[in-house]
């Protein structure tokens, strides 16, 4: 737990609000580790969260207003009335995760009551490291703890979360984030089956470093590019005549591609094989084989270059210099939704100095700047604190 973090948000609260706050929730941003793209095809993920957090202090209101302070938008402010219709901010993009989430959860019928909410955290914005998610999720959470709504389980409020992305804020994403946001493992990553929502927790051996390293590259285009991605899966799934891609296996994928346009078909080959890449590494990683898992990482960071294209040269150049670094002991690609943001490397903890070192002589962004390294721990998903921030 971020000492200074929890500071913060209880200040920011109580310098808001003139009180103090009832509790406190918080929630993980994510790193994938593979299997970008399928979540919304079907098919495998296997993210894991990680110890950055989004935090939500809170409490009850007697009237239906909501009141919102966020400490990391220079203490901007939002306010909203739940018995009136709630409209989008065109100003203030934040506070449009927090209103699309209110919406969801009104549409379920649950009766809900005001709040006070001042938000505070510690993921890089921007970076892909699925900071907007977590807002969802301890916003949800708060008002899940506030209100006594017991029945909403996590896999319940990350399918709130992405109803709020996907039809308040505008973002067609699909549920890795919110999921692994709200039901993530300490110490392990998950496989979740993205049809099923089934998860199964994958141990990171002890001695694995997860490293994430922010390429300063602002992901520009990204939800026009994320919705295109997403038609053309949907037109590719239509002409082999399946409901989603995941339901297409590598020899039907060649066998009847006659008549496919040549991109969707390149889109759709990443998806298919990426599904089975996800398979593949979560068994090698069970296993603590790196060297396969280099491999496979390999191959996911090509097919996202070449056949779905969604890298950008920077990223590509990072990647290059990680692998080289880490060599066979383990591996490199980009993670999340594409067009800048992040690469994850797996390696063993030895090698983490020598790989930060690589990036820092031999990377610059296309501005000159260095790549931001964080090694992170795999955390557990969205939870409530009590006021004090000890465990309830
Ligand atoms: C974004 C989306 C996710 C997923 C990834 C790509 O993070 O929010 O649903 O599609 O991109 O794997």
């Amino acid at each position: 737990m971020n000492p200074a973090l929890l500071q913060r948000v209880v200040a920011t609260f109580g310098a808001a609000f003139d009180a103090a706050p009832t509790l406190i929730t918080r929630a993980p941003g994510r790193v994938n580790l593979i299997g970008e793209h399928t979540d919304y095809n079907d098919g495998f993920v296997l993210p894991c969260a990680i110890d950055y957090h989004t935090l939500v202090a809170a409490r009850a209101r007697d009237d239906p207003t909501v009141r919102v302070v966020a400490a990391d938008f220079a203490n901007a402010r939002d306010e909203f009335r739940l018995d009136q219709p709630i409209g989008h901010r065109m100003d203030d993009a934040w506070a449009n995760y927090v209103r699309g989430v209110f919406v969801m959860l009104q549409e379920r019928g649950l009766p809900l009551r005001g709040a006070d909410l001042a938000i505070a955290g510690d993921i890089p914005q921007g970076a892909g490291l699925s900071s907007s998610a977590s807002l969802e999720l301890a916003i949800g959470q708060a008002v899940k703890a506030l209100q006594g709504f017991d029945e909403l389980s996590a896999t319940d409020l990350a399918l709130i979360a992405q109803r709020a992305e996907n039809r308040f804020v505008g973002c067609n994403c699909g549920i890795m984030d919110q999921l692994i946001s709200a039901r993530g493992k300490q110490g392990h990553a998950l496989l979740i089956d993205c049809r099923s929502l089934q998860a199964t927790a994958v141990h990171l051996p002890d001695n694995v470093a997860v490293m994430i390293v922010h390429s300063r590259v602002r992901r520009g285009l990204v939800d026009s590019e994320y919705n295109l991605r997403r038609q053309q899966c949907e037109a590719a799934a239509r002409h082999y005549g399946v409901k989603a891609l995941r339901d297409v296996d590598l020899p039907t994928l060649l066998a009847r591609s006659a008549g496919l346009d040549p991109v969707v078909f390149r889109r759709a080959r990443h998806i298919v094989t990426e599904n089975q890449r996800t398979l593949d590494a979560a068994q090698a990683l069970a296993r603590n084989e790196l060297p396969r898992l280099g491999v496979l990482m390999a191959q996911s960071h090509s097919s996202m270059r070449d056949d779905f294209g969604i890298t950008v040269p920077a990223i590509d150049r990072l990647v290059e210099i990680l692998q080289a670094s880490i060599g066979a002991h383990g591996g490199a690609r980009m993670t999340g939704g594409g067009f800048g943001g992040c690469v994850v490397a797996l390696l063993p903890e030895a090698s983490v100095a020598a790989a930060r070192d690589a990036v820092a002589r031999h990377y610059r962004s296309p501005d000159g700047e260095s790549g931001g390294v964080h090694v992170c721990h795999a955390a557990s998903g969205v939870e409530t604190l009590n006021s004090a921030g000890a465990w309830p």
